[in-house]
Parts: C-alpha cells; sequence; structure tokens
C-alpha cells in the first residue's frame, strides 16, 4: 500500500480533485497515460478504425527519404514525447544523424526503447532525456554543436488547446535553436463520421482506454467510483474542428475520492479528452505563431494525415 501510494503524483491527485470540488467536470488527457492506459493506447493504434497511425507510418514508410534531403545528414534527431519509439527507425534510416535524443516523461519506457533502438542502430549515439518537454529543455551537452532535427510524431500536438500547442512549438524553438528544423504530424479533418468511428471503436477499446482513467482513480487515489455507471462519449465539434471525449454518467452517483464525498447527476459528463484536427492552413498558421516556417508537406491520397518539416528561420520584423 505504502509503495503504491508513493508513487502517485501529486499533480494528479491535485487536478482529479479540482475536476470535483471546483466542479470544472474536465481532467487533463495526460492522466490517461498511466502504464494500463498506455497498453490500451497501443491496442488503440492496430484498430481497423484508428487510420492515424498507420497512415503516418505510411507516410514515413515513404518519405524519410525526402525528409532527409531537406534536412541534410548529420543532425541530431530530438524526439518529443517518444513512448515506445516505434516510428522512429524509418527517420533514423534516412537521415543518418550524429546522434538521437527520445525525450519521454516516462522514464521506464524510455529506457527500453532506447536499449532497443540501439541495436538496431549500434553506431548512433542515443542520449535519453527523461524530462516534460511542455517546457523549455536543456538538451544533453552531447548535442549541443550539432544541427538539430526535431520529431514530434502521432499528432500528439492535437490532444493540446491551440494556445498550449503554440506555447509548446515556442519552447522547441528555443530547445532546438535557429536554423533546427522539425517534423511534425497533423490529423487532418474529415469525415465525421470517420473521426467519430475512430474515437468510439466497435470492439470497445477505446472506451476502455477512457474508463481506464476512472479506475486509475480508484487505484491511486482510494477512490470508490462505480465505473460501469460510466459511458465513454466521442463527438466532433465542428467549430473548434475536434473530437470531444467524455465520460458520461449513466445514472445519479455518489462516491468518495482519497475521503471526500462527491456526486453527479444522470446525463452529466466529465471532459477527459480533445483530439484537434487541422487544415493545412490552419497547421500552417499554428506553426508560424510558434516560429517555424514552412519547408514541405506530404500527405496519403486520401489527405487522412499529413507530415509537416518547418524551418526556425531568424525572426524578422514586419513586414
Ligand atoms: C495520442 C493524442 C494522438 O488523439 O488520436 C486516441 C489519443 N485518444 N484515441 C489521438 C487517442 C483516443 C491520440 N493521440
Amino acid at each position: 500500500m505504502d509503495m503504491i501510494m508513493s508513487r502517485v503524483d501529486p499533480a494528479f491527485r491535485n487536478d482529479v480533485l479540482r475536476c470535483f470540488e471546483q466542479e470544472v467536470y474536465a481532467i487533463p488527457a495526460r492522466w490517461l497515460y498511466d502504464r494500463a492506459g498506455s497498453e490500451l493506447f497501443e491496442q488503440i493504434t492496430d484498430l481497423p478504425e484508428y487510420y492515424p497511425t498507420r497512415t503516418e507510418t505510411g507516410l514515413l514508410e515513404s518519405y524519410s527519404g525526402e525528409v532527409a534531403e531537406m534536412a541534410g545528414s548529420g543532425r541530431a534527431v530530438i524526439e518529443f514525447g517518444s513512448g515506445s519509439s516505434t516510428k522512429t527507425p524509418h527517420l533514423l534510416r534516412a537521415v543518418n544523424p550524429a546522434a538521437y535524443v527520445p525525450i519521454d516523461i516516462s522514464g521506464d519506457f524510455l529506457a527500453d526503447s532506447a536499449a532497443q533502438l540501439q541495436e538496431q542502430f549500434s553506431n548512433l549515439p542515443i542520449y535519453p532525456l527523461e524530462a516534460d518537454f511542455m517546457r523549455r529543455l536543456n538538451l544533453p551537452d552531447q548535442v549541443s554543436d550539432m544541427p538539430k532535427l526535431g520529431f514530434f510524431p502521432g499528432s500528439t500536438i492535437g490532444n493540446m488547446i491551440a494556445r498550449t500547442s503554440v506555447d509548446l512549438l515556442r519552447f522547441m524553438r528555443e530547445t532546438l535553436g535557429e536554423g533546427a528544423q522539425l517534423l511534425i504530424g497533423f490529423d487532418r479533418i474529415k469525415d465525421p463520421d470517420v473521426l467519430i468511428a475512430a474515437y468510439d471503436d466497435s470492439a470497445g477499446v477505446t472506451a476502455e482506454f477512457s474508463l481506464n482513467l476512472l479506475h486509475r482513480i480508484n487505484r491511486e487515489l482510494g477512490g470508490e467510483i462505480a465505473v460501469d455507471k460510466f459511458r465513454h462519449i466521442a463527438e466532433w465539434n465542428d467549430i473548434y474542428a475536434r473530437i470531444e471525449i467524455y465520460l458520461e454518467a449513466q445514472a445519479d452517483l455518489d462516491f468518495s475520492i482519497d475521503g471526500s464525498v462527491f456526486s453527479m447527476v444522470r446525463g452529466q459528463r466529465i471532459h477527459i479528452e480533445n483530439s484537434h484536427k487541422y487544415g493545412l492552413r490552419d497547421a500552417r498558421l499554428m506553426l508560424r505563431a510558434g516560429g517555424w516556417s514552412p519547408v514541405q508537406e506530404w500527405s496519403d491520397e486520401k489527405d487522412y494525415f499529413s507530415l509537416i518539416l518547418v524551418e526556425a528561420h531568424p525572426f524578422k520584423d514586419a513586414p
């Protein structure tokens, strides 16, 4: 018990208690990714309805060579939120980097995947960095003099609201420096039925992924939430161009978390995730707001997903 309790991130407790105490009924999406959640997300990436992972992997297989031509060889590849680094080999093989720095907040994952990559790329210097990439970072000294190529795949940026995305892009520019390039994945706006299916799959894996957040609250915060009284909901918000994910109470409920009692009424929702989708112009504008100029774009034939290569040009005064 002590062991488990001592591992609870105080920020998780704060965010969850704030959700119910202040009646905001929203919990940041980052808490979906405990071990169980990360495993469920891996399962999501294999679902027939979940097109992003396989589409982006296809783009990397087809176009990593072109990325390499534009970036030139000898850069240090810096991956933000590397997780299991499954898409990285395609890129590394093509760009022949001088070093690879995977950055992830979860140290276990990071060490495992770095070791696995080291086997495939025996001559590549790998410097894993356990850090929260949502703020400015100090890269390892070994790469400080190398030109950089940032890599931010998966449309992870889609989880963030616009203001946070722009903050992150600016941090990345500070971290990577002027002259750096960044290869970033964006999920595109498309038929809402296709989007809804991707976030509410027929096998119910995405529902399980969402509901795991309540299990996590029960496991880590001594919660007594009746998880089976909640339903996963995925809705398309056309104004914000995003999928919104909610957990909806199916009955009037009372439950305790960490000794405090809360109640929700039937039909009431907790907002747990956004997944923003982008037109190419939306993506370009956001990138420019973060200090990044367009270099090249690659999309699949259905325009379901895009990889965009951008560069940190020196800032110029208007016009
Ligand atoms: C990891 C943020 C890219 O938004 O598609 C998938 C997360 N949530 N299904 C996405 C997610 C439910 C995913 N990202």
